[in-house]
């Protein structure tokens, strides 16, 4: 009799605390699925996109129609099959309204089938092939491409005298993008490479490639390597007396990574890239992140990772206002077209493309108050990706 009525009382709560529910289930979290290289080789990328979303987040704690927004950060280690894999769970299990991150090309590209099936808004933050937002109409890019900063040196090359070329890029999709669209440019303007050198994305070896480009003797080495090997590289490049045998060097600024460009040391004074992003960009609104990305990690830099992450998250959010919440479509259209001020200057998510447009500036370290900086001194203004306007 006791135990009835026990049994009779706690059904009640149960009911009383569904109801309760109820109204806490309609304001359940919007779910963004951020996946990262937070650990091996690519790790610094995560963990700057990692801080530049967490400082988003804090600064504008992203409430829409009485729903939080939460992000959930998964590491792949970099590895594609991971990545695919934990897209699928945060599709099917979380529920998540977009992916984003993707710190390599062949991440991004393992995933975009699954943002094409589920309809669901994938941003690439990092990757930077040309051909990753052609993978999958539901691509959106706030990183960069490849096209575009060697488009943007080559030129830079062309009206300082470089005419003799060596390249060497990491061999898979953002170096042989590199790589090409860098020698189009250079030779339709009366410029020659010489070679063209390839080290592969894990593990690379510089040294025999290096002894190369001192026997080719070329007045420049172009240069693109994944965020993160510049430094190993500028050691080696100095070890081999490179610099003294006055070959210039010049790149893509992924090898004069604002993460590591402070520890790079001498040999990376003067050495001249093109790039979408410097911590030293002179704006009000680069100084406040900058300052602000600072006191919340410890003093480290924020690179052009740090920046795509930033952008990326702001790019979902203002989407999701737009689209009052709704996934799929609806916040895929409202993605598109936005135009909005970054740390790095003006951004366009082009409506067409789904790609980044912005400015592509070229830049040449120097040592500003005691820190080693990537000194912007000229631009492509609103530059589309070269890649695609074939
Ligand atoms: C990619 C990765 C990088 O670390 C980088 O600097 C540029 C491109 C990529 O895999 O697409």
């Amino acid at each position: 009799m006791h135990k009835r009525h026990l049994l009779r009382a706690t059904l009640a709560v149960l009911v009383a605390q569904g109801f309760a529910l109820a109204p806490a289930l309609a304001a359940d979290p919007l779910k963004i699925g951020l996946i990262l290289p937070m650990t091996g080789q690519q790790a610094s990328t995560g963990r700057q996109i990692d801080a530049a979303v967490k400082l988003y987040m804090a600064q504008n704690n992203p409430v829409i129609g009485g729903r939080k927004v939460e992000v959930i950060v998964k590491d792949d280690a970099s590895t594609p099959d991971q990545t695919r894999r934990m897209a699928q769970e945060l599709v099917v299990n979380d529920k998540v309204v977009a992916l984003a991150g993707f710190g390599i090309t062949p991440s991004a590209m393992a995933t975009a089938p699954i943002a094409t099936q589920s309809k669901t808004p994938m941003v690439v933050m990092a990757a930077a092939t040309s051909a990753i937002t052609e993978a999958s109409p539901f691509v959106v890019r706030t990183s960069f491409t490849l096209p575009q900063a060697a488009v943007a040196i080559a030129e830079w090359a062309n009206k300082n005298g470089i005419k003799k070329v060596v390249s060497l890029v990491s061999d898979y999709g953002p170096g042989i993008d590199a790589e090409k669209y860098f020698a189009d440019r250079i030779t339709l303007n009366g410029g020659q490479v010489m070679e063209k050198l390839r080290t592969p994305l894990r593990g690379p070896d510089f040294a025999p490639v290096l002894q190369k480009v001192r026997d080719a003797s070329p007045q420049a080495l172009f240069v693109f390597l994944p965020s993160g090997q510049g430094a190993a590289f500028m050691k080696q490049f100095a070890e081999r007396g490179l610099d003294k045998a006055g070959i210039r060097l010049i790149g893509t600024g992924d090898i004069t990574d604002d993460d590591q460009l402070n520890d790079m040391g001498d040999v990376a004074l003067g050495v001249v890239t093109a790039h979408h992003y410097a911590a030293a960009h002179k704006s009000p609104a680069n100084q406040k992140f900058v300052d602000a990305f600072k006191k919340a990690n410890n003093g480290m830099r924020p690179n052009f990772m740090a920046v795509g992450g930033y952008d990326g998250i702001r790019v979902i959010v203002e989407g999701l206002k737009a689209s009052k919440g709704e996934g799929g479509e609806k916040l895929l259209n409202a993605m598109k077209g936005q135009l909005f001020e970054s740390p790095r200057g003006q951004v366009l998510i082009d409506g067409q493309t789904r790609d980044v447009v912005h400015d592509m500036y070229v830049r040449k370290v120097e040592r500003v108050g005691g820190e080693l900086q990537n000194v912007e001194f000229d631009a492509i203004k609103a530059m589309k990706d070269p890649g695609k306007s074939k």
